[in-house]
C-alpha cells in the first residue's frame, strides 16, 4: 500500500513532528491538510537544527563513524590495484528515512563524494537513493544533494521505506543508510523483517549503516522516555529550544518512537543475514549509536 506524501505518522523530516495528519495514515491529504503537514514540518525542521548547530545530540560523532565506514568500504570494494570502480561505477548508497540528508550530504562530502571513479579517491559514488515519506523533507534533501551531480546519479523516491526495500532487486545496492529513522518501526519483529530486506538488497559484501537511537540495556521504553524528557529538560535550561519545542519533541517521541536495546538489535541483524553487527560509536548519553551491519562475501 502506498503511503501518501506528509501523511504517514511519522513523517517528520526532522524527526520531532505532531501527528496533526496522522489520524488515518491512508486517508487522502487535502490542500489545507497537505498545508498543514508542511508547516509543522518547518517548526519541527526548525527545532532539529537548533539542536543540531551546536551538536547537542552529538550527531558529529556518530557521522564521522559513518565517514571512516564509508572511506573503508570504499578501499575494500576497490580491491588491490584491480581498478573494480572503474567497471563497477562506483558504490550504490540508499538511504532510508533520509528526511532533509543535510547531515549525510556533509559526510559525503567530507568524504570527497562523488569522487573520481578510481582507487584511493575517497569514496566514489555512482548513485545516491534517498526514500522518504515525507514531500517537504525530500525537496530539502534534492537542495543537499545536488553537489552530487552529474558525476553521481540521484534518485530521491516518496514512499515507505519498508515497502521500499521488499520492492527492491536482490544486490540493488552497495551500501544501505539510514539515520534516525527505523526506531519509527514499531516492534522488534518489523525491525527484524527491516533489516532482512536490506540485507537482501545489498551485495555480498556490503554494509548497513545504521545511526539511530537506542535504550539503553535492562532499561524500558518508559524509562527511555524518561531520559529522553531529561535531556530535552537540559536543552532548554542551555537555551538551546523554547520549552514549547521541547514539549513538541516529546509528544512527537511519545507517540512515534520505538528505539531498542543494542543487544537485541545485534540479535535481530544476525536472525536477518547480517553477518557481524559492530557498535562503531556511541555517544556519551547513550541515545544515539552507528551500528555498522555486514553482509558476508
Ligand atoms: C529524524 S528524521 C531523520 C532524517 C535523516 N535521516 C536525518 O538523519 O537527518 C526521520 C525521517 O524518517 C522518515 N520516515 C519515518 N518513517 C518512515 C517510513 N516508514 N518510510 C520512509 N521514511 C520514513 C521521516 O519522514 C523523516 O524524514
Amino acid at each position: 500500500m502506498t503511503v501518501p506524501p506528509s501523511a504517514h505518522p511519522a513523517a517528520s523530516g526532522a524527526c520531532a513532528v505532531a501527528a496533526a495528519a496522522s489520524a488515518d495514515p491512508v486517508a487522502p491529504v487535502g490542500k489545507a491538510q497537505a498545508e498543514e503537514s508542511v508547516a509543522i514540518f518547518q517548526r519541527s525542521w526548525q527545532t532539529y537544527q537548533k539542536l543540531l548547530e551546536v551538536d547537542f545530540l552529538e550527531h558529529n560523532l556518530l557521522y564521522q563513524a559513518v565517514q571512516q565506514h564509508l572511506l573503508s568500504l570504499a578501499a575494500a570494494a576497490a580491491g588491490p590495484g584491480d581498478g573494480s570502480y572503474a567497471s563497477a561505477g562506483g558504490l550504490r548508497l540508499v538511504d532510508l528515512g533520509c528526511g532533509d540528508a543535510l547531515q549525510l550530504a556533509r559526510t559525503l562530502q567530507r568524504c570527497g563524494c562523488p569522487g573520481c571513479r578510481s582507487p584511493g579517491s575517497g569514496v566514489p559514488l555512482a548513485s545516491y537513493t534517498g526514500v522518504d515519506v515525507s514531500a517537504p523533507a525530500l525537496a530539502l534533501a534534492a537542495r543537499h544533494l545536488a553537489f552530487l551531480q552529474p558525476t553521481c546519479e540521484v534518485s530521491l523516491v516518496e514512499q515507505d521505506m519498508d515497502a521500499f526495500v521488499r520492492g527492491c532487486p536482490a544486490g540493488s545496492f552497495d551500501v544501505a543508510f539510514a539515520s534516525f529513522a527505523v526506531h519509527h518501526l514499531s516492534t522488534l519483529e518489523a525491525k527484524q523483517a527491516f533489516l532482512s530486506q536490506v540485507a537482501r538488497c545489498l551485495e555480498p559484501g556490503g554494509a548497513f549503516l545504521l545511526v539511530d537511537v537506542f535504550r539503553k540495556e535492562g532499561e524500558d521504553r518508559g524509562q527511555y522516555m524518561q531520559r529522553y524528557q531529561g535531556n530535552m529538560d537540559e536543552a532548554v535550561d542551555k537555551g538551546i529550544i523554547e520549552p514549547g519545542e521541547a514539549a513538541t519533541v516529546m509528544e512527537h517521541i511519545l507517540n512515534f518512537d520505538y528505539p531498542e536495546q543494542l543487544s537485541a538489535y545485534q540479535q535481530a541483524a544476525a536472525a536477518a543475514g547480517f553477518a557481524a553487527a559492530e557498535c562503531a560509536a556511541t555517544d556519551s548519553k547513550q541515545f544515539g549509536r552507528c551500528l555498522v551491519l555486514r553482509k558476508a562475501l
